[in-house]
């Protein structure tokens, strides 16, 4: 009996000591409410729900930046839009362009100086010595990931991509150059839709590629660029392809590839990535206070995924091609403590799009067909897969890639979103052997 009254009483001081610390370790769960997160102001009065902290903020578009590629690397322009210009483009788009969003507290990891990962980068390439970045943790607002609307809101961003916006009133950011005489260079480059709120407290920049996969005028330079990220070896799926760039070594048995080659091929300052690295910095520079999201469809969702790696930003995209492998040679540093697929990156897409799943390479596929080579699968971050395929009985087809069709036929009639979940043992260019010469 004595035996007993010991073991329960050790019992009763083992479960106090555990719930002590449990408080002192995550705080009184009254007090953990009376604390949501000042990073943005809430548009909803301070009684709203408790039951989780939350933030909804509606964004409006403000500014079409647009930075030229490979055709015109100069080119750097922006245009401001107020809204009696907002209306005159409304009429010629079938997509509002105001949206709400909502956004959740989350911690990420940033790096503290931005222009310690060009260093980095430059280092690992070159040198190969290993260079310390400083990091540091930011309690941040990242996208609400399982609330529909937000990523409705966000897919219709990244549509809109090519609405006509005349050549008047463009702020000139770059050289100024005769644009006007030369064709071509309107569909060049990427463009990075700003919305924000009105109080420029929350950003999000939908990044859109030029050229357009699914419909649409296609621009063969851009095809170029494309296939340099998302291709395993510049685009040599046969020998009958012209391949983007002379990494290919062939041998009789196994297709060979090199990797320093290949490096050398994805960093010129003209590639979408470099390019999408001097928008983002732009916008932050001129708002350094705000909390800034990024989002793009098909090749701008790569580059979203690319930019929010370098800069531990939140970025959504949809129905993007696999970047992972495009981080990989472009020496993206990796934020310590946090494994890629914790990074606040988030991939939106369907099984029925063979873009997404990186299935677009077969020998007389619409890609193939269309002179481009997206074979890589693996996505940083998480991915929200929509199994189109088992749930709508659809088949493989490069059509479903559309943004529109996305938005109405996928997102708005899922109901809810699926869980978002990492990507396991994905491994791209399998086929391949990558030697370094
Ligand atoms: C809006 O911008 C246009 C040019 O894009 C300008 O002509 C007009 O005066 C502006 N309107 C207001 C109210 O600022
Ligand atoms: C938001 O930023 C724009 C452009 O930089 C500026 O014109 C506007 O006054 C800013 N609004 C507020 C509330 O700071």
């Amino acid at each position: 009996m004595r035996r007993f009254w010991r073991d329960l009483s050790l019992c009763i001081s083992i479960f106090v000591v555990s719930f002590v610390t449990l408080i002192y370790v995550f705080g009184s769960p009254k007090a953990a409410r009376q604390q949501p997160p000042t990073l943005f102001e809430t548009s909803r009065p301070p009684s709203a729900p408790e039951k989780k902290v939350y933030n909804e903020v509606t964004l409006t578009l403000r500014h079409i930046y647009h930075h030229g590629s490979t055709g015109f690397p100069e080119l750097f322009r922006r245009l401001d839009l107020n809204e009696t210009r907002l209306n005159s483009l409304q009429l010629s788009s079938d997509m509002p362009f105001t949206h709400i969003v909502r956004g959740v507290p989350s911690l990420t990891v940033k790096p503290t100086d931005r222009n310690m990962v060009k260093e980095y980068r430059r280092r690992h390439k070159y040198d190969q010595i290993s260079t310390k970045i400083d990091y540091h943790k930011e309690l941040a607002i990242v996208p609400d990931m399982k609330n529909q609307e937000t990523v409705i809101a966000l897919a219709m961003m990244t549509y809109n991509a090519y609405i006509p916006t005349g050549s008047e009133d463009w702020y000139d950011l770059g050289h100024k150059y005769g644009w006007n005489d030369e064709f071509g260079w309107q569909e060049d480059g990427i463009r990075g839709h700003v919305f924000t709120d009105p109080k420029n407290e929350t950003i999000v920049i939908a990044i859109k590629g030029t050229s357009m996969i699914g419909g649409g005028p296609t621009v063969p330079k851009d095809k170029k660029n494309d296939n340099r990220l998302f291709s395993c070896c510049c685009a040599r799926v046969g020998p009958s392809w012209t391949p983007v760039c002379g990494c290919y070594r062939g041998k009789a048995t196994l297709d060979q590839c090199d990797q320093r080659c290949l490096e050398e091929s994805v960093d010129e300052s003209d590639l979408y990535y470099d390019v999408a690295v001097k928008l983002y910095e732009r916008i932050q520079d001129t708002y350094p206070d705000a909390t800034i999201w990024l989002t793009g469809h098909s090749l701008g969702g790569g580059v979203s995924g690319l930019i929010g790696w370098t800069y531990g930003v939140p970025a959504v995209g949809f129905e993007a091609p696999g970047e992972a492998l495009a981080a990989r040679r472009l020496h993206l540093p990796q934020p310590p403590a946090l494994p890629y697929e914790d990074m606040p990156i988030w991939h939106v897409g369907h099984t029925a799009d063979p873009i997404f799943m990186g299935a677009c390479n077969a020998i007389w596929s619409s890609c193939w067909v269309g002179g481009y080579a997206l074979e890589t699968k693996c996505h940083a971050g998480k991915v929200c897969l929509y199994d189109s395929v088992k749930e709508f009985g659809w088949k493989p087809d490069v059509r479903t890639h559309r943004a529109r069709d996305v938005i109405e036929k996928v997102l708005k009639v899922w109901s809810g979103v699926p869980v978002c979940r990492p990507e396991v043992d994905c491994v791209d260019c399998g086929l391949w052997e990558f030697v370094d010469n």
